[in-house]
């Protein structure tokens, strides 16, 4: 049976420039290289600057994507951008990368499920690539957490990170099994009872600010090996492949441990996950496509390869999503 799939055919990715080290922190809250390094992995992370809005760095993630996959921006029909710091309460960051790109008039708008943003945009944009409703979708995942820091609790301020990274997908046919290439199937997930484990105190309908970025780590820990590792069982059912026919593990990046967590209960090769919590940091909706693009770019992820992303954050939601590349 023939079936439209929505192929990955470009990745991209954007670190702002300047690079906050473990010490730099430890200047000015109480922690240690040491401490961060053991409990999460994370040495340092990247920071936008003031008058780098979130925009800016999807729109740069966005051009490598698009360079990498041969298209122009005149060629974008659908933009989807995964995050929850965008520049303004509206409109959508998806419609300012539009505008700064240079993209036609065409479907742009913003998916808000926190770290598991990317995840869920993939799945949104594969709706459209799949149903004929796009030729060249933009994927995007970009954040600056460093905005939603309280810089004054250690807790949080030293896990999290700014960046941004994107794909393009676009239609390729095929059979209807494993051997296509594209996505091939996901598992979205929302515990809307868990709220008050990881949100921002803070919003237009309620405290009228920003706010801050509030969690309970020990907590949201303890959902996530179980939640992640049956989000993983779940999508290579729906994609109908085995855990272990997938060649590259790519997780969302909050922490190290969380990652060895799940890579043990599913028994995960170590060699074959993508890691990049060491230098960027927990970047939210970005860390997938980040990590996604440090992997193609220093060619382990190989054209044919079965790829699998996987995440967790606030609200809490998680998932996964299964592709060949
Ligand atoms: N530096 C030094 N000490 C710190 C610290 C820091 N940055 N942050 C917390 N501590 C202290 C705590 O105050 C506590 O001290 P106490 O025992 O005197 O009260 C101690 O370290 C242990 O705190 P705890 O929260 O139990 O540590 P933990 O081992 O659970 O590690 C996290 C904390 C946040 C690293 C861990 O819970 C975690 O990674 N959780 C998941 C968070 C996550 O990834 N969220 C995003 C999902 S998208």
């Amino acid at each position: 049976m023939s079936v439209i799939r929505s192929a990955v055919t470009g990745v991209g990715s954007y670190l702002p420039e300047q690079i906050v080290t473990n010490a730099d922190l430890a200047e000015f809250v109480d922690t240690s290289d040491e401490w961060i390094q053991e409990r999460t992995g994370i040495k340092q992370r990247h920071r936008a600057r003031d008058d780098e809005p979130t925009s800016d760095l999807a729109v740069e993630a966005a051009r490598r994507a698009l360079a990498a996959a041969g298209k122009s921006a005149e060629d974008v029909d659908l933009i989807v951008v995964a995050t929850t710091t965008p520049d303004m309460t509206f409109p959508a960051c998806a419609s300012i990368v539009q505008r700064k790109l240079g993209v036609p008039v065409c479907p742009a708008f913003d998916v808000q499920a926190v770290c598991s943003g990317f995840v869920y945009a993939m799945s949104v944009a594969d709706g459209f690539v799949a149903r004929g409703l796009s030729k060249c979708a933009l994927v995007i995942g970009a954040e600056e957490m460093t905005r939603l820091m309280d810089w004054t609790d250690r807790t949080t301020c030293v896990l999290f990170g700014d960046g941004a990274g994107a794909v393009v997908l676009e239609p390729r046919e095929g059979q209807g099994t494993s051997a296509d290439q594209g996505l091939l199937g996901f598992t979205l997930r929302c515990d809307g009872s868990k709220t008050d484990l990881l949100y921002v105190d803070g919003g237009p309908a309620t405290t009228g600010t920003v706010g801050h970025l509030r969690m309970l780590g020990n907590q949201v820990f303890r959902h996530a090996v179980v939640n992640i590792a049956e989000a993983i069982t779940s999508c290579c059912d729906a994609a109908g492949v085995e855990v272990s026919d997938i060649d590259w593990f790519v997780p969302h990046q909050a922490n190290q441990r969380i990652i060895k967590g799940v890579g043990e209960r599913l028994g995960l090769d170590e060699n074959k996950i993508i890691l990049t919590v060491e230098t960027h940091a927990n970047t939210s909706a970005a860390s997938i496509p980040l990590a996604l693009d440090v992997g193609v770019k220093d060619g382990r992820i190989k054209k044919g390869d079965l790829v699998l992303l996987e995440a967790m954050g606030g609200g809490l939601t998680w998932g996964a999503c299964a592709f060949r590349f």
